[in-house]
C-alpha cells in the first residue's frame, strides 16, 4: 500500500462517531483518565508485611503474573495500531491511542505497588511454562507478525490473541478472583482501587477486540474458521496459566469459572451473530450487542 493520502476524514465526510470505536474512544477520555500515581499504597505496604510468607508468595505470583502482562500488551499493540491506521480507520485507530496509553497506565500501577510493598526481585520465576507460551512467545508473535502480514486472517489471529485470550479469559477472569479473594479480607486496599479500575478499562479493550472480529467475519466468512482455529490452539495454555495460582474455596472457583464461561460464550456469540453480515450491519449495532460484550462494566 502506497504511503499517501488521498484525503481527510475531519475536512470531508466526518467522522463517524455512533461507531462503537468512537463510542469507546468517547468513554476512555473520562472513564480511563484515572492516575496511578494517586492511588495511596501506605496501607497496602502494611498489610503486606503482616502476610505469612506463603500468603506473600501468593500475592506476589499473581502480581508478577498481571505486572509481566500489563507489559507485555503494552509492547505489543502498536501493530495493531499500524495497522488500521495503515487501512484508514479513523475512529479505530483514534479509539486504540487511549487503548494504549491505559495498558501504560496499567504497567505503571503494578511498578508502583511492587516499589510500594519494597519488592525489588526479579519475580519472573514465577511465570510457568504456560504463561511463558501465551506472553513470551505466542502474543508478541501475533502482534508482531502484522507488520509484515497485515492480512485479514492474521488480523484475526492477533485479536483474539490478545482481546479474546490474554484479556478476556486471563486478564478479566485473573482480576476478577483476586478481587474476589482481596475483598473480603478488607487488606490491600490500594491493589483493589487499581484492579477496579483497570477492570474497567478491560472490559472497553475486549469490547473493542470483538468488533474488530465481528467486522472481519462479516467481510469474510472464512475468518470465523481463523478465529475458532486459533482459540482452540490457545485455550490450553490460556487455562493452564490458572493452574499455578493458589488453591480455592471450591464454591469461589466454581464461580470464578462460571464467570469466565459466561463472558467468553457471550463474546463468541456476538463474534458467531456476525456471519453472514454487512459490515454495516455491524457497524450499527454500536449499542445493544455490544453493550452485552462489554458486561456489566460497560
Ligand atoms: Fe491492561
Ligand atoms: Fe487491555
Amino acid at each position: 500500500m502506497a504511503a499517501r493520502h488521498d484525503g481527510f476524514r475531519s475536512i470531508a465526510g466526518g467522522i463517524r462517531w455512533d461507531l462503537l470505536p468512537a463510542r469507546l474512544y468517547e468513554r476512555g477520555k473520562h472513564l480511563g483518565a484515572w492516575n496511578p500515581r494517586d492511588i495511596d499504597f501506605s496501607r497496602d505496604r502494611e498489610d503486606f508485611r503482616h502476610l505469612d510468607p506463603a500468603a506473600q508468595e501468593s500475592f506476589l505470583r499473581l502480581a508478577a503474573g498481571f505486572a509481566a502482562g500489563e507489559e507485555a500488551v503494552t509492547l505489543d499493540l502498536l501493530p495493531l495500531v499500524w495497522t488500521v491506521a495503515r487501512e484508514g480507520r479513523l475512529e479505530e485507530e483514534m479509539y486504540l491511542t487511549i487503548f494504549l496509553f491505559e495498558e501504560a497506565k496499567h504497567t505503571e500501577f503494578f511498578r508502583r505497588l511492587l516499589d510500594a510493598l519494597d519488592v525489588h526481585d526479579d519475580l519472573s520465576g514465577f511465570h510457568s511454562p504456560a504463561y511463558r507460551t501465551i506472553f513470551y512467545e505466542e502474543l508478541p508473535r501475533a502482534m508482531h507478525r502484522l507488520l509484515a502480514d497485515p492480512s485479514p486472517e492474521a488480523q484475526a489471529e492477533a485479536a483474539v490473541t490478545y482481546n479474546m485470550v490474554v484479556e478476556g479469559v486471563l486478564a478479566e477472569t485473573g482480576y476478577y478472583a483476586w478481587r474476589r479473594l482481596l475483598e473480603p479480607t478488607g487488606a490491600m486496599p490500594g491493589t483493589l482501587r487499581g484492579i477496579a479500575h483497570i477492570a474497567t478499562d478491560e472490559a472497553r479493550h475486549i469490547a473493542y477486540g470483538v468488533y474488530l472480529i465481528s467486522r472481519l467475519v462479516a467481510e469474510d466468512d472464512r475468518i470465523f474458521d481463523v478465529v475458532e482455529r486459533r482459540l482452540n490452539a490457545l485455550m490450553g495454555p490460556a487455562l493452564g496459566t490458572f493452574a499455578a495460582d493458589p488453591p480455592r474455596d471450591p464454591a469461589v472457583q466454581a464461580d470464578i469459572l462460571d464467570f469466565a464461561r459466561r463472558r467468553f460464550d457471550a463474546r463468541l456469540n456476538v463474534i458467531a451473530r456476525a456471519r453472514g453480515r454487512s459490515v454495516a450491519d455491524i457497524e450499527g449495532w454500536a449499542g445493544g450487542v455490544f453493550a452485552e460484550a462489554l458486561g456489566d462494566n460497560g
